[in-house]
């Protein structure tokens, strides 16, 4: 009888959970843990390539940023080799006062130890920090020097996590041996609905390794927008709490198990706050991620 209550008890409580309205559905955001420690990241995050490159009037850049923050975004990725970005990032956090909040990350993206030390100095001094949350090797370049650097970084403080970035398929053989020869606290690869390669081996070995994965590209620059231009979302997808295509793909992408997280760029307020949607009134499991990856594969 007893079990028969608890069992009942349970049940209640997930119809209950069901008939949420939205409102109360969404105030949750949702977070991940970074395997190699447990700390919780949100899990939608913010890319700066071309979007934060912004040299005269940055009004846009200063909304998209306290948007972000303010809907609980942490993540924010940027790299030397994005024009004034790692800047734009410095200036505008310091002046809105978020520094504490967010969780930054950069990349080195040079060859040689004494360059990539320079460079990475630059980068602490652009983006007003005096430790970074996370220092990434930008598309494996001179990788083996710079992971010696950021182990050692790693060790002193400087630094609180490491990594590698790649974006291209072609890379893939490459990153999955790096992987396996040292130990990152991170992997950012390209994944999205447009670009699915990274599931078949790379996933899998960061669940294995416990390396927190950040899917870059989850629009694939933009693409994935152009293909479902006119095309409605299937009636479903609100079962999912998804409301745009936006939701639609960054949902799916970090609904993949061994994803943390998703780093879609924009400059635009709107959209800031689009992709921070993602982050609310849970996640399609492994049947839902079927239905919606076929249904995109039929547009
Ligand atoms: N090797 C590497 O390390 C590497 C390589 C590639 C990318 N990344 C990182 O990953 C981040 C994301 O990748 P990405 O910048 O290539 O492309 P993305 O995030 O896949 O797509 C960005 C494009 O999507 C548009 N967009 C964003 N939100 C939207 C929304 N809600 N509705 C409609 N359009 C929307 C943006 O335009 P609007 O500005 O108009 O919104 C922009 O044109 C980069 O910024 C970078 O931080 C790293």
């Amino acid at each position: 009888m007893k079990f028969m209550d608890s069992r009942r008890r349970a049940l209640l409580a997930v119809l209950a959970a069901s008939v949420l309205p939205p409102a109360i559905a969404q105030t949750r955001r949702m977070t991940k843990p970074i395997p190699s420690t447990g700390e919780a990241l949100p899990v939608i995050g913010l890319g700066t390539w071309q979007t934060f490159d912004a040299r005269g009037d940055k009004t846009a850049q200063r909304e998209v940023l306290k948007i972000f923050a303010e809907m609980g975004g942490r993540v924010v990725d940027s790299s030397p080799m994005y024009g004034a970005a790692e800047s734009v990032v410095g200036e505008l956090s310091a002046a809105l006062g978020l520094r504490e909040r967010l969780f930054m990350a950069t990349k080195v993206w040079t060859s040689g130890a004494e360059g990539g030390v320079r460079q990475m100095e630059d980068s602490f001094q652009r983006m007003r920090v005096e430790r970074m949350d996370l220092m990434q090797v930008h598309n494996l370049l001179d990788v083996g020097t710079h992971t010696r650097t950021l182990r050692e970084w790693k060790e002193r403080s400087r630094v609180r996590y490491i990594g590698i970035t790649h974006y291209s398929a072609s890379a893939h053989a490459e990153v999955e041996r790096w992987l396996k020869a040292e130990a990152y606290d991170f992997l950012q690869i390209n994944y999205s609905l447009g670009e699915r390669d990274a599931e078949k081996r790379l996933l899998p070995l960061c669940a294995e390794r416990k390396v927190a994965v950040i899917a870059n590209r989850p629009f694939a620059e933009g693409s994935l927008f152009r293909k479902v231009k006119g095309k409605p979302l299937p009636p479903w997808a609100s079962e999912y709490g998804i409301e745009s295509w936006a939701q639609y793909f960054l949902k799916w992408i970090v609904s993949h198990p061994a994803v943390t997280c998703a780093i879609p760029a924009t400059a635009n307020p709107a959209h800031v706050r689009d992709n921070l949607g993602a982050g609310r009134g849970g996640l399609p499991d492994a049947a839902a991620r079927r239905r919606m990856a076929e249904y995109f594969s039929r547009l």
